[in-house]
């Protein structure tokens, strides 16, 4: 039966009580997210489509997803997972305290990590926990409902290897981002609450986008530093995506994610057009390869200059006007690096493009499984 649909609780913009005013609360324009309840679009296939693969489609909450799940699963989502997992195995935390200044991270055990978040309730997070540290059974036991995946012209991240990533934590946030691979994203929460924050991709200048990569120069969790032009105007939406529901996230949408009490969710992504999967692939393994590898991001001359490409682009937009000579002269600086940024890519992304595309010239199969 269907789940009445229900108005999102307005978005929250005043500071967290306990926490110091953050740059996350100086939002002026954020709206709810539509929420709908999935046999309602079950059964409007064609506002289904629209919704979640549709050219120009916004974020989702479909609420009733749990109703899907098989028992003992839908009776304690939890703690089935925590029974399921490998206790022993090692994963690596991190440690985002929101409001907090950011601490080092470290390794603990799958069963210290549970015991630690959602016995003690301490801060940290874990994500894109795959199937080495849990059985590929306990992470399907949230797929999405097959009746919508079916429904849906998707095709899997890394052609039909299990695609479900872990997301678990407790007081924490995660960066401002977007996914480096330009995936649509279906985020489905098994327990506890998150707060999630999100924002088009063509907000990108009032959220002082970083050159060459998806990130924000800025810390959305903590106050706001003095002259930070365009925050205010930036146009998003702020929801709390509750257990059993599932946001469904169109691709290079920002997220800033904050665990506001011990949560679980399962993340899948998907492609909707080849060219989005191609180019967010090179752009996946530009940014987990290159840069990673590199660790050019990390950089301090590379956040240096990427602070003041953010914060230029910013002012060009957003600030007063400073007389012809200045905004020339901060023209020709973006200029120069809008060249960089390219010479970049002719040197790293487009020669992957063209090893793609000797690879897979004939390789239309690789789309035949779904997710
Ligand atoms: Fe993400």
């Amino acid at each position: 039966m269907a789940e009445p649909a229900r108005a999102d609780p307005p978005p929250a913009t005043a500071p967290t009580p306990g926490h110091p005013p953050r740059l996350a609360d100086d939002f002026a324009n954020l709206r709810p997210v539509e929420r709908v309840a999935l046999a309602d679009l079950l059964a409007d296939p064609a506002r289904l489509k629209a919704r979640i693969a549709g050219r120009g489609r916004t974020p989702l909450i479909v609420t009733g997803v749990a109703d899907t799940w098989a028992e003992p699963v839908r009776a304690d989502p939890l703690g089935c997972l925590r029974a399921r997992a490998h206790g022993d195995s090692v994963i690596s935390v991190h440690r985002t305290p929101r409001g907090g200044p950011r601490r080092p991270g470290g390794q603990m055990t799958v069963a210290e990590f549970f015991a630690a978040v959602f016995d003690r309730g301490e801060s940290a997070r874990v994500f894109g926990l795959t199937t080495g540290h849990f059985p590929a059974e306990a992470v399907g036991a949230y797929r999405p409902p097959d009746a919508l995946i079916g429904a849906l012209p998707i095709r899997d991240r890394y052609f039909g290897i299990e695609t479900g990533m872990l997301f678990l934590g407790n007081d924490a946030a995660t960066d401002m981002h977007y996914d480096r691979e330009w995936n649509d994203l279906l985020h489905i929460a098994v327990a506890g609450r998150r707060r999630l924050t999100l924002f088009a991709p063509d907000q990108s200048t009032a959220l002082h986008k970083l050159p060459l990569i998806s990130d924000s120069a800025l810390d959305f969790d903590r106050p706001t530093p003095p002259d930070t032009l365009g925050i205010d105007q930036a146009i998003g939406y702020r929801c709390e995506l509750e257990a059993g529901e599932m946001l469904v996230l169109p691709c290079r949408y920002w997220h800033f994610i904050e665990y506001i009490e011990p949560s679980a969710a399962v993340s899948y992504s998907f492609y909707t057009s080849r060219i989005t999967w191609l180019f967010g692939t090179l752009n996946g393994l530009f940014y987990n390869g290159f840069s990673v590898a590199r660790r050019f991001n990390e950089a301090g001359w590379f956040r240096r200059w990427g602070r003041w490409h953010a914060r230029t682009r910013a002012k060009l937009r957003y600030g007063p006007p400073r007389g012809p000579a200045v905004a020339m002269l901060r023209a020709g600086g973006l200029a120069l690096t809008w060249l960089a940024e390219r010479t970049v890519y002719c040197l790293l992304w487009y020669p992957m493009l063209f090893f793609f595309l000797a690879r897979y010239r004939g390789g239309a199969n690789i789309y035949a499984s779904k997710t």
